[in-house]
């Protein structure tokens, strides 16, 4: 087929191409209960924390292997190479639900995996692969949720207590969840570290609770997770009972006129997205 260069052609081209293609994709909020809900269904309320009822919503921004900044949806499948670098951006949304917060509240966030090695022998658990404080309100709001305030870290005050590293899983180990939480940082630590407290730099079995009650955190306001499938576990059981996350496409979704549109000048529709 050779497609037809009409001007009704070329003007869906142009609008695909600027409205979608290349852009950002658009995310839509998340409930809090959601997020509680998928908590549970994932298993890692209780196996992983005993409880989680979060004030916000709680979210991060990653950069797509397509090359779009995407939203992070709580259950998401990530790619080693999405989850190699830090997060783009943080954003919380329904933040006057949380108790005690004024607009220069200051907070703490980690990412640890709780399937380290593996769900079927987490003797690694919890393995933390980042953890910083002093994040406040940027003043500007996400990128892809224009709803959402974004959290970063003044410069003066970066000073991560666990630089990020890459998550590295065995082959094989089966599917690992990630997850990111939220804390509101107890003003003690706004002039120093949590090494001041005796939190230890070891980022293996790292134990929460005791964590929790050594910096004197309140529960996590937010939190939310990710999942990279290793393939199967080594003990043959790859645990996938719980929400194995949205393996739904990332593509951005396009009225059936423009999909007609695009396929009379040659695109290529693959279950939703749009390969121009
Ligand atoms: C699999 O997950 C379920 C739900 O959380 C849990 O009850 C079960 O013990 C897990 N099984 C293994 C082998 O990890
Ligand atoms: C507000 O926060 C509380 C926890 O502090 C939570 O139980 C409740 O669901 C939240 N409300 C909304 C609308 O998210
Ligand atoms: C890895 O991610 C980058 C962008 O973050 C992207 O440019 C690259 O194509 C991705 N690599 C693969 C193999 O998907
Ligand atoms: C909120 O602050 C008040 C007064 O400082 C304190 O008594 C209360 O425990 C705090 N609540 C939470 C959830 O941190
Ligand atoms: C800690 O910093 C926050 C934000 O800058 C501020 O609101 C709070 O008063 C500070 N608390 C102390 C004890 O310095
Ligand atoms: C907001 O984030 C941008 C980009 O990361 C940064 O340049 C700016 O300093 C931040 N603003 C505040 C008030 O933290
Ligand atoms: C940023 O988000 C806040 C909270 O949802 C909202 O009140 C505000 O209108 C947003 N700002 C913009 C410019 O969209
Ligand atoms: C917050 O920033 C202050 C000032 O730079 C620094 O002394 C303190 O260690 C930081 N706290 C944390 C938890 O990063
Ligand atoms: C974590 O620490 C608490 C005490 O703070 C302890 O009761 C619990 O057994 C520890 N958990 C593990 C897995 O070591």
């Amino acid at each position: 087929m050779f497609p037809s260069f009409t001007p009704t052609n070329l003007a869906i081209l142009a609008l695909a191409l600027s409205s979608g293609v290349q852009a950002d994709d658009k995310a839509e909020s998340v409930s809090t209960l959601s997020f509680k809900n998928s908590f549970v269904s994932s298993g890692i309320v209780p196996e992983v924390i005993p409880a989680l009822d979060p004030a916000v919503s709680f979210y991060v921004t990653y950069r797509a292997d397509d090359g779009h900044n995407e939203l992070l949806t709580p259950g998401s499948t990530l790619t080693l190479n999405e989850t190699s670098r830090l997060p783009i951006e943080w954003s919380v949304e329904n933040l006057n639900n949380a108790t005690n917060i004024t607009a220069s509240t200051r907070y703490l966030i980690y990412l640890l995996d709780a399937d380290a090695p593996s769900r079927s022998s987490p003797t690694a658990r919890n393995l933390r692969h980042y953890l910083a404080g002093n994040y406040t309100l940027n003043g500007s709001n996400s990128s892809v949720l224009p709803t959402a305030q974004r959290l970063s870290i003044p410069e003066a005050n970066r000073r991560p207590f666990t630089a990020f590293t890459a998550p590295t899983p065995d082959p094989n180990t089966g599917i690992h969840r990630f997850i990111y939480a939220l804390y509101v940082q107890p003003p003690r630590f706004n002039s120093s570290g949590f090494e001041s407290v005796g939190m230890e730099a070891a980022t293996g079995n790292w134990n929460l609770s005791r964590w929790r009650t050594q910096l004197g955190l309140g529960p996590a306001i937010g939190a939310t997770y990710f999942t990279v499938d290793t393939g199967l576990s080594v003990n043959g059981g790859s645990n996938n009972t719980g929400n194995d996350g949205d393996k739904s496409g990332a593509g951005v979704l396009m009225p059936s006129g423009y999909l007609s549109g695009l396929m009379a000048l040659g695109a290529v529709v693959v279950g939703g997205l749009v390969l121009v």
